[in-house]
This record gives C-alpha cells, structure tokens and sequence, in this order.
C-alpha cells in the first residue's frame, strides 16, 4: 500500500520534520450568506461570504460542539471546522450591476513548517478562531508579513502572481489565496479584533520563527479560493471584479477559521504526517477512517439570510460602496431577516451551478505552496490592528445598532 509506504519510509530514513510536507483538503461549498460568526455572531453580517466546512455553522457557532455536525464539506471528516472568506462580484459598468462570482473549490492546505529550527509544531487549540487579512486595507507594503500574506493567481494565463488583482481575465479561474498566522500568543483562542492573539512569523508570512509575544507554532494554514470569472464578460482597462465588501484593488481580502477538528486526529496528523505527501489525505493514516469524499461533497445548507446575493444586483448586499469607504452610510438600507429553517433558494436565484466545472484537480499545486520571498524582519506582530474599547462593545444580541456598525467599520472589523 501507498500509505503504509509513506508512514514505513518516514520512521525508517528519519527524515526531520520536513518544511516540504503538507496536505490539502479541497472543500466544496457549504453555503454562501451573509453570515460571519466570529464578527457579527447572532446577526446579519457586513458582506458576504462563501462557506466551507461543518453543517452546523450558522449566525452563532459554539465552541464546543463541532464534532456533532452531520458532515462537512472537508473530505476528512474529523475536519468540522468551519473557514470562510468574502465572495467575489462581477461589475457590469455598463450598468453598474454585480452578480456573484461562484466559487469552484477551496483548497485548504495545511502546511508543516517549523522554521529556523524545525520546531515541534502544535495542532489548533480547540476551538480556536482567527482573521487573516483586513477589510480596510488599501494599500500594500512589502515589509508587511501580513500584506504578503495575501496573493492572486491569474489561472489559465502566465501573469505572475501579484498581490492585487490581475488586470487581465483568468479563463480558468481567479485564484485568491491567503495564509494565516502560524503563531499563537499560548493563552487564549479568540482576540478582541480577533487577530492579535495570533502573529504572522518573523521571516516570511507563510514559514519562519514565531516572536516572544507568540511562541507557540502551530501548523500554518493556506488557503486557495478559486472564482470561476471566466464565465463572465472581460472588459480590459475596468476593474470587472470587486469583493462583496467593495474592495476592487485586492488587497482586504481577508478570511476566518474556527477550529472544530477532532483534536486526536489533527495531532496525530501533526505529527506523523510528516513525509511529502503531496497533498493527499489518503497518505495519512490518522485521516483514512474519516475521509467521505461523496458526503463532502453533497454537504451543503441552505443560506438563512433572506436576501437575494446572487444578481445581477444593484449594489452589493450590505452597505458596501466602492471603493471601500469607513464609516459608509446607506440610509433608508433594510437589514434582511434571518429566517430559521433556511431560505427558499429560488428567492436566493442562484446561479453558481452555471460553472464551468465542479472540482479542480489539486494534485500537483505545490508550487503555489512554496514560500514568499522573504522581505520581512520584524519582530512585531504585522497582522495587529488597534485594540480599541469599540470592539469589546460586541453584542450578544441579534442587532447592532447603527453606532455600533460604523465603530467596527472604523476600526476594520468584519
Ligand atoms: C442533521 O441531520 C438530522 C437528521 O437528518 C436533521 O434533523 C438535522 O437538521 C441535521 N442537522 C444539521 C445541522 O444539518
Ligand atoms: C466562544 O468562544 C469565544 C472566544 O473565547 C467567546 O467570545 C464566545 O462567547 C464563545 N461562545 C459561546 C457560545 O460560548
Ligand atoms: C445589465 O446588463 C447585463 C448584461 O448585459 C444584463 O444581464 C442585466 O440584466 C442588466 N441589468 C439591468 C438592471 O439592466
Ligand atoms: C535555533 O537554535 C539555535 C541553536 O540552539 C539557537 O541559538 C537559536 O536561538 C534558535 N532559533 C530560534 C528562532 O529558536
Ligand atoms: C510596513 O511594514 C513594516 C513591517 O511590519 C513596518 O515596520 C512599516 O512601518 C510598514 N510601513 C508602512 C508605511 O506602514
Ligand atoms: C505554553 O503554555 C504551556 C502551559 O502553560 C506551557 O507548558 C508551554 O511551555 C508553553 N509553550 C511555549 C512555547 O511557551
Ligand atoms: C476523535 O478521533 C479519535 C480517533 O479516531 C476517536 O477515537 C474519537 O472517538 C474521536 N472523537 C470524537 C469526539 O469523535
Ligand atoms: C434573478 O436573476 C435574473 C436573471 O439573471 C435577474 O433578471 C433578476 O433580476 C434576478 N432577481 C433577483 C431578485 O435578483
Ligand atoms: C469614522 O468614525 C470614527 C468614529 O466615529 C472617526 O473617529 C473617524 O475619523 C471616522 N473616519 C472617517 C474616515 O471618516
Ligand atoms: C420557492 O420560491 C419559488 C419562487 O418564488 C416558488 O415558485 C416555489 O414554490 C418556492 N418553493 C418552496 C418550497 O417554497
Ligand atoms: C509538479 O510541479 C513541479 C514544479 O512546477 C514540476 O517540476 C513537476 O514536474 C510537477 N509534477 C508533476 C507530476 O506534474
């Protein structure tokens, strides 16, 4: 067996803990709403997102009860996380109409990299939750880990990769890919901004050594959300596309992760799932007991946010203006209903089984794993934004009120 081999080959040649190693877990879509439990739980959020992972996500998520979920959209079922990230738009200038760009996939690597020093690398702690990237970013510096974190694939084409959107069109797909902080501060899973519990490590967003402030490594998460734009119209010298949140230039995207793994499992993964798998999850045995490829793939749930996201719309749902502006006002903007038992999809009129292809082969993306050029060489933590009494002031209720959406607008939470 295939997998026998590999777990024989890495006890027998003792390979250290190899910075090539990883696996992916290539989700299909849960769902697509404007939801975001870690920012807005219990509420409508500020844009909207694509989905992936545990059926049991919703306006709030627990913290504890992940493993009860009936499926996910991980191949490995004892993945009940959940992960997700803005959805992408197609603007029609012509009429200034956005319909939703559907997702393909989303390949979820998980990468062992543990630095200078190969230091052990440690699994999520339960239930941990973490953002990469920021809404209101809107420029991009080179010595930022945190900026570098974030970059585009042009598919189908040879633009090299950038770090804002290709001005070109991507026949086979826009590929969006961010990696979040592989360093944990050691003492809580959730932050006020929900991001300075965790630091990006010191030399290169994606493998490196973790600062003082942080010093647990953890095995670092890259994701790749692929976006069928070529289904869509391609008018060079316009910006075609824009995230829900109003971003046309690339740089906020962002995602979120709530740790919901079967803990045995993901540590046994760590540490024994060490040769160059090239990304198969069949090459690991802590994973074969788990893997359901045919429930990952029907795991889906209904959106609960009755709103049409689909389109052609005429403005993105939420108040979400171009380009992203603090502070924006909408008057007269109705904040839908959320409506238990899930939304008619009719009403949702999506589009996204339009797309051209259902699956994209991950077999060989190892490139797109490897490093980022290192530029970066300092100790502070890039992925930080300012503490600010606002952001404690999250309700627990269903509504924000108006002050407070334009607090967390002002101080980039989403
Ligand atoms: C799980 O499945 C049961 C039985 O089919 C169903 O009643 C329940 O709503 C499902 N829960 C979720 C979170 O999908
Ligand atoms: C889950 O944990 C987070 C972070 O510690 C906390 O803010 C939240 O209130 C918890 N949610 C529930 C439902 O216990
Ligand atoms: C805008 O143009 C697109 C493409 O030509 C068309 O599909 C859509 O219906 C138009 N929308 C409106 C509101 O005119
Ligand atoms: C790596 O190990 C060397 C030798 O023990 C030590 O001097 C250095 O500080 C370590 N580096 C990190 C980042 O831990
Ligand atoms: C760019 O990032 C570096 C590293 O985080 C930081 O020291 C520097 O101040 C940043 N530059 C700007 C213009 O924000
Ligand atoms: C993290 O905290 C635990 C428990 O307090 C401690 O045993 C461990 O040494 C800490 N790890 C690091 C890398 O500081
Ligand atoms: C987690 O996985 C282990 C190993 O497969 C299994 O024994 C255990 O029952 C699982 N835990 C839960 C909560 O499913
Ligand atoms: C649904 O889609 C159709 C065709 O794409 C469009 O004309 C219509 O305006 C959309 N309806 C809503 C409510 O978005
Ligand atoms: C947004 O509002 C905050 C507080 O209400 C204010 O401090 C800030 O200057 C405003 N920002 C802009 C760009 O208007
Ligand atoms: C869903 O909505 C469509 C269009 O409004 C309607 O024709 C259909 O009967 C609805 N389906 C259900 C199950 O309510
Ligand atoms: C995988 O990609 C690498 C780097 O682009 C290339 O050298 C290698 O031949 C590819 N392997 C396969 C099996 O396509």
């Amino acid at each position: 067996m295939v997998i026998s081999f590999l777990c024989a080959a890495v006890a027998l040649l003792l390979l250290p803990l190899s910075t090539n190693a990883f696996w992916i877990l290539s989700h299909s879509i849960l769902t697509k709403d404007r939801l975001d439990p870690i920012i807005d739980p219990g509420d409508v959020s500020m844009h909207v997102h694509t989905i992936i992972g545990a059926s049991n996500f919703g306006p709030t998520v627990s913290n504890t009860s992940f493993q009860t979920a009936n499926c996910t959209t991980s191949p490995v079922q004892a993945d009940m996380s959940n992960y997700w990230a803005p959805q992408l738009y197609h603007r029609n200038l012509q009429n200034n109409t956005y319909t939703l760009i559907p997702v393909v996939n989303v390949n979820t690597y998980y990468l062992q990299r543990g630095g200078t020093n190969n230091t052990d690398i440690a699994a999520f702690p339960p239930g941990l939750r973490m953002v990469a990237g920021n809404v209101y970013r809107t420029t991009f510096n080179k010595s930022s880990n945190a900026d570098l974190a974030i970059t585009y694939v042009c598919l189908g084409t040879n633009v090299p990769q950038s770090n804002e959107f290709p001005t070109t069109n991507c026949k086979d797909g826009l590929r969006a890919q961010i990696t979040f902080p592989s360093c944990w501060n050691n003492k809580t899973i959730d932050s006020e901004d929900h991001q300075s519990h965790m630091a990006y490590p010191i030399q290169a967003p994606d493998n490196g050594d973790c600062p003082s402030t942080h010093p647990v490594k953890v095995i670092t998460l890259f994701h790749e959300w692929i976006f069928n734009v070529g289904i869509f119209d391609y008018i060079p010298g316009q910006k075609n596309w824009v995230f829900s949140f109003g971003d046309d230039v690339g740089y906020g995207f962002h995602a979120d992760f709530i740790n919901g793994w079967n803990q045995t499992v993901l540590e046994g993964a760590i540490k024994d799932c060490t040769a160059s798998l090239f990304g198969n999850v069949e090459g690991c045995s802590h994973f074969v007991p788990t893997i359901n490829r045919p429930l990952a793939s029907s795991c889906t749930i209904p959106s609960v946010v009755d709103e049409p996201i689909v389109g052609p719309l005429s403005s993105l749902p939420g108040c979400n203006p171009t380009p992203v502006t603090k502070n924006a006002t909408c008057p007269g903007l109705v904040t839908p209903k959320i409506v238990s038992g899930g939304v008619n999809s009719s009403a949702i009129n999506d589009t996204s089984s339009s797309g051209k292809s259902s699956s994209t082969p991950v077999t060989n993306s190892t490139g797109s794993a490897s490093s980022t050029t290192n530029s970066a060489n300092s100790a502070t933590n890039p992925a930080s934004i300012s503490t600010t009494s606002a952001s404690s002031a999250k309700p627990s209720k269903r509504h924000l009120s108006p002050s407070d959406r334009k607090l967390k607008r002002t101080y980039g939470l989403f």
